[in-house]
């Protein structure tokens, strides 16, 4: 008697137990990390597993930067997916011409009424990447041979963030010299994720055309090509040598000619200023003065 009253308590349990299980809605996803290319379409994959209730409530809500909202709320798509999403049946959402704002997280959300475990949700870590337009490249134009150069460039667009390579007259510049019998001898350090290229000491052989390409996995951008020169020191001290004389004569010239115009326009105010109210002692004045004013060329030139 007791034993089968307890073997039928433990039946109604484990029926129970079982029906439970049945009865409650369970969801999976076929991509939790799904990504597209902006302008495109995404499917966020959200599948009811198991059901019972005939109209289950389904929403999605967009997680950024911790701040939920709704996507999909009582059969609307709202928000700014408005016009852009819907929802494929019975529960996955379809985003169209995905934006780079629509990078985020969205959540599946199911409410099942006649389940006995009634809710359920998941989670899709959505990527939207964009393709790089094109980057800022900043090439030295001239430098003079074992001087340092440093080439610069940057891309804000890109996502993920892309990574930078160089190119010498459209031929790749490795990221390790070594590697690469051409450019063995050459004294560069290259990042790809700053897009800087230095180089300590340039060689003759360094000249050339070069530009830099962003890229990442939506695709790449190169900015155009600009020429670096190198050119011969000793080419730079002839060309120092003549813009140093130049200047110096142009200097002395300046000088002098600035020096002979202001005498020539003191001599010239003093002897307005004096000649007129003293005409008879006036040859004193403008004597005196004219001293002056050979005190001053002189210290001028000196
Ligand atoms: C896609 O969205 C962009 C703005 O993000 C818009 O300029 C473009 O016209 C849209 N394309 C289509 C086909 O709707
Ligand atoms: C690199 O330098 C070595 C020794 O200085 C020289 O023999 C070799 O030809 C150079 N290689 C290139 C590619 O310039």
């Amino acid at each position: 008697m007791a034993t089968a009253s307890l073997l039928r308590r433990v039946l109604v349990l484990l029926t129970l137990f079982c029906v439970n299980d049945v009865r409650s809605v369970k969801l999976k996803s076929d991509e939790h990390t799904p990504w597209t290319n902006e302008f495109e379409t995404v499917e966020l994959s959200c599948v009811i597993e198991s059901i019972s209730s005939p109209s289950p409530r389904i929403e999605w809500k967009k997680i950024k930067e911790g701040n939920p909202s709704y996507v999909y709320f009582q059969g609307r798509i709202s928000g700014d997916l408005e016009n852009r999403a819907r929802l494929r049946e019975p529960a996955s959402l379809v985003i169209e011409n995905a934006s780079r704002t629509d990078t985020a997280q969205y959540r599946c959300e199911v409410t099942a009424p006649d389940d006995q475990r009634s809710f359920a949700e998941l989670l899709i870590d959505l990527v939207v990447r964009v393709k790089p337009v094109m980057p800022k490249c900043a090439v030295p134009t001239a430098v003079p041979v074992g001087k340092p150069a440093e080439f610069l460039c940057s891309e804000e667009e890109g996502f993920p963030r892309p990574k930078f390579q160089w190119f010498r007259n459209s031929e790749e510049i490795p990221i390790d010299p070594k590697t690469s019998p051409r450019f063995m001898n050459a004294s560069y350090t290259m990042d790809p994720e700053t897009g800087v290229l230095s180089f300590g000491a340039v060689r003759k052989e360094d000249g050339g055309e070069y530009f830099c390409r962003a890229k990442n996995e939506a695709g790449y951008s190169e900015c155009r090509a600009q020429k670096m020169e190198v050119y011969d020191l000793n080419v730079a001290g002839i060309v120092l040598g003549v813009v140093v004389v130049i200047t110096v004569l142009a200097l002395v010239t300046a000088g002098i000619c600035c020096a002979y115009r202001r005498g020539y326009l003191h001599s010239q105010q003093k002897d307005d200023k004096f000649k007129a109210p003293a005409k008879s002692d006036g040859v004193d004045y403008v004597r005196t003065e004219e001293e002056g004013d050979f005190r001053h060329k002189s210290s001028f030139i000196i």
